[in-house]
Order: C-alpha cells, then structure tokens, then sequence
C-alpha cells in the first residue's frame, strides 16, 4: 500500500502544495507508506498528442501512478476548473495510469463561490477512465494556510480526514 500526493500547482508560493504536505505528514504519522509528485520539480511538457509523449520525465511519472494505491491531488482552482498543469498531468498519463484509480482531492482556491470546480476533472476520470472518486474533498482559501505550515484547524482535520479516507477506500478496492 502506497499514497501518491501529487502537488500540481507551479506557483513557489502554492498553497495547495503546503496542504499537499499536511497530508503527506498525516499519512505518514498513520504508518502508510507514500510517495511524492510535485509538478514544479517535476514539470512535464505541454501535451500536443503527439511528440510531447517523448518527454523524458513521462515514463517515471507514469509509473508513479501505476505503483500507487490511491492518490490524493492538491490542485489549484483557476477559472472555475483546476489549473492546466492537473489537466495536462492526465492528458499526458491517461488511460493506462487512471483507469480504476482511487483518487481524492484537496483545491486551493481564491474565493468560496468556486467550490464545485475540480468536479469537471472528476467527472472526466470518472466517465473516461472508471477512477474512483473519493466523495470528500478539501476546499481551502488563502486563510487556511501561513508559510508552510496550514493553520485553519478545520481545515487540517478535513486534510487528515480525506488523507484516510482515501486510505480506507483504496485499500476496500485495490489493498
Ligand atoms: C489564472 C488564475 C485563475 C484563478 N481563478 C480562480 C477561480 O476561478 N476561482 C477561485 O476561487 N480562485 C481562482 N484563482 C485563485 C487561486 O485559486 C488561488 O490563488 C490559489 O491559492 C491557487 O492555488 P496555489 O496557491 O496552490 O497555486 C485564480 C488564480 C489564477 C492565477
């Protein structure tokens, strides 16, 4: 049993990379094992269909996600969908990667009126790939987090909350 975060934000200051880590540290003081991917260390190119599938940091990505039991995504909220990097991080793993995945969501986001935005890459890994889509996820705005450390306590425990359900249901499916 492993947990996959992956942080898609490529802002430095990303805050929905600092929740990102609350829950690589909740998972990690639970005993599960976990791995890491975050897209500004790891940045991929821009998917065309074609060419930028011979990205040379493609193959290790995708066998991140192959490897994982369940994967926890911290995404940015950016015009009422998750930022491009998330969407292209799928159109450049697909079907292989995504199918039959158990996958739960944290969002960083400005505003609370943008709270059902990551619904649309939900549904897309639902309706294209059979993911499982843990029916809980974390909505935070700029408030929830300092430096790097989240400060909203709220917060914090729905971060520890999903971290384990998303434990609880991958093992229930794929342990
Ligand atoms: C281009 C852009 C579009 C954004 N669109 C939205 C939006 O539609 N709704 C919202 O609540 N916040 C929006 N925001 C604010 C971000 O969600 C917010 O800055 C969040 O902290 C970004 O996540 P990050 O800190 O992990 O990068 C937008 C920010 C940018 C830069």
């Amino acid at each position: 049993m492993s947990i996959l975060v992956i942080s898609t934000s490529l802002n430095p200051g990303s805050r929905s990379r600092v929740m990102a880590r609350q829950s690589v540290a909740d998972l990690q003081a639970a005993g599960v094992q976990t791995d890491w991917l975050d897209l500004q260390e790891t940045p991929l190119r821009m998917c065309d269909g074609g060419a930028a599938y011979g990205d040379p940091a493609l193959p290790g990505v995708k066998q991140q996600i192959i490897n994982a039991t369940g994967i926890i995504m911290a995404v940015p909220i950016y015009t009422f969908d998750v930022n491009a990097a998330a969407k292209n991080l799928i159109e450049m793993t697909g079907r292989d990667c995504w199918t039959e995945h158990v996958v739960g969501f944290i969002c960083a986001a400005g505003g609370q009126g943008s709270y059902m935005s990551v619904m649309q890459l939900a549904n897309s890994l639902m309706l294209d790939f059979r993911t499982f889509i843990v029916p809980r996820f974390v909505y935070a705005t700029k408030e929830a987090t300092e430096g790097d450390l989240v400060v909203d306590g709220d917060v914090k425990q729905r971060i520890t909350q999903l971290s384990m359900e998303v434990v609880k249901v991958s093992t229930a499916l794929r342990g």
